[in-house]
C-alpha cells in the first residue's frame, strides 16, 4: 500500500542520510527546473507541457490547488504567487478535504494538482472526480508518468531528481520555483508588464546561489538546533507570504524530530494561541523586508512581552529577537522560496540531536497510496 523506495540504488554521495544530501542538492535543482524554460525576448517562460494557449489561459477566472502535506503547503506558495503575477483569484486546499465536500466544480476554474509522488491517493482521487465532471486539471509533479502526470491535461514537471527521505525537502522548494514560472507565464499572457517580467526572471536566475549561501550556513543553524531540539512545543509564525513558509516548518520540525509545532498567522496569535506562549515554547517567525516588515516586528514585540524565545528568519537581524537568520533578498514574490530553506536544516540537526531516524520517521511514507 505504501510505495517502498530502493533506496540503495540511489547513492548517498558522501552524506549520513538522505535528507541531508537532498537539502544540499537543492542549487542544482533548482539549475534544472529553470532550465531551458526562461525566454528572455519576451520576459516569459515556456513550459511546454501546458497544453494551454494564451486565449485559454486568459479566460481563467480561478485557480485551485490541490494537494497534500508539503505539496499543499508548496500549493499555497503557488496560490500566492499566481495571485500576486498573474492577478487571478487563487487558492490551495488539502486534497481530502476537496473530494469529500462535493466541492462546486466551475468550468472557469483551472484546477491544479500537486505531487512529488503522483501517487497520493486522495490526489489522484480529486483528479479523477474533477475530470470526471469536465473539469480541465494540470499536473505540477515530480515523478514523471506516475498516475497523476498521466492523468491530467498537462503540466509542469518539477524536475527535482529522486527524493529518498521520507521528509520532503528539495522537491518543496522546486515545486514552488516550478509555480512561480507557472505564475510568471499566466500573468505575461495576462497583465504583468515586460518590466515585472525581467525583473522575476532576474530574481530565478539568482535563486541557485542563494540557495548555495544559505546553505554555506548550516553551522549556525546546527548550534541554534541544539538550543531548540528540547522545546516542549514550537509556534512558527509568518504573515501572507511567510505564513506557508511557517506552516511548512513546522511540519518539517514535527515529521522529523517529533518536536510538537504549531503554525499560525501571526496576527492569530492574539485570538488563542499567545495563551501557549512561555519561556519552554519558543517561537520561530518568519520576518522579510516586505511591506509587513513593522506589522511583524509588533508580533515579535508581543511574543517577547510573554518571555518567549524567539528565532526570526528574515533579510536583517531582528533586535527583539534572541536570534536571527538572516537569508538573501530576492524578489518580494520569491522571498518565500529561500525563507524556508535554513528551516529544513533546523529540522534536520533538532532531529539528529534528539536521535531521530531522519529518512524513515515513525508511522510515516513516502507515499500514500491508500486512502
Ligand atoms: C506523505 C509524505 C509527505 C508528502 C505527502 C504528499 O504524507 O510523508 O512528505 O508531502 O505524502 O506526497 P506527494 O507525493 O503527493 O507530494
Amino acid at each position: 500500500t505504501t510505495i517502498e523506495w530502493e533506496a540503495e540504488s540511489y547513492d548517498m554521495d558522501g552524506h549520513d542520510t538522505y535528507m541531508h544530501k537532498e537539502i544540499c542538492e537543492q542549487a542544482d535543482a533548482v539549475d534544472r527546473v529553470l532550465r531551458g524554460r526562461i525566454d528572455d525576448r519576451f520576459a516569459t517562460v515556456h513550459l511546454g507541457g501546458l497544453g494551454i494557449d494564451a486565449r485559454e489561459a486568459r479566460a481563467v477566472r480561478r485557480v485551485k490547488i490541490l494537494g497534500c502535506g508539503s505539496a499543499y503547503h508548496a500549493g499555497q506558495i503557488g496560490a500566492q504567487l499566481i495571485e500576486e503575477l498573474a492577478r487571478i483569484p487563487a487558492d490551495a486546499e488539502p486534497a481530502s478535504e476537496f473530494r469529500y465536500r462535493n466541492a462546486v466544480v466551475d468550468p472557469d476554474t483551472l484546477y491544479i494538482a500537486v505531487s512529488q509522488s503522483g501517487e497520493t491517493y486522495d490526489t489522484l482521487a480529486a483528479v479523477q472526480e474533477l475530470k470526471r465532471k469536465g473539469a480541465r486539471v494540470l499536473g505540477v509533479v515530480n515523478v514523471v508518468g506516475s498516475a497523476i502526470a498521466r492523468e491530467t491535461d498537462g503540466g509542469v514537471y518539477v524536475h527535482a531528481g529522486p527524493e529518498v527521505c521520507v521528509v520532503s525537502t528539495k522537491c518543496f522548494t522546486n515545486t514552488a520555483v516550478a509555480f512561480a514560472l507557472l505564475a510568471l507565464h499566466l500573468g505575461r499572457v495576462r497583465d504583468l508588464s515586460v518590466a515585472d517580467g525581467k525583473r522575476i526572471i532576474a530574481g530565478l536566475r539568482r535563486l541557485p546561489e542563494q540557495i548555495a549561501e544559505i546553505l554555506r550556513g548550516e553551522e549556525e543553524i546546527e548550534k541554534l538546533a541544539g538550543a531548540y531540539a528540547n522545546a516542549r512545543s514550537m509556534m512558527f509564525v509568518g504573515r501572507v507570504r511567510g505564513y506557508p513558509v511557517a506552516r511548512e516548518a513546522s511540519l518539517k520540525l514535527k515529521e522529523v524530530s517529533y518536536v510538537h509545532a504549531e503554525a499560525y498567522p501571526a496576527s492569530e496569535l492574539k485570538h488563542g494561541p499567545l495563551a501557549l506562549i512561555e519561556p519552554e515554547v519558543p517561537s520561530v517567525a518568519i520576518v522579510p523586508d516586505d511591506e509587513l516588515l513593522e506589522k511583524n516586528r509588533a508580533t515579535l514585540e508581543e511574543i517577547k512581552a510573554r518571555s518567549g524565545r524567539i528565532l526570526a528568519v528574515g533579510h536583517q537581524p531582528q533586535d527583539v529577537a534572541d536570534h536571527t537568520i538572516v537569508v538573501p533578498r530576492n524578489e518580494p514574490e520569491l522571498d518565500p522560496i529561500l525563507l524556508g530553506i535554513p528551516l529544513q536544516l533546523l529540522a534536520y540537526h533538532a532531529a539528529l540531536a534528539l536521535g531521530r531516524d531522519i529518512d524513515k520517521p515513525r508511522n510515516l511514507a513516502k507515499s500514500v497510496t491508500v486512502e
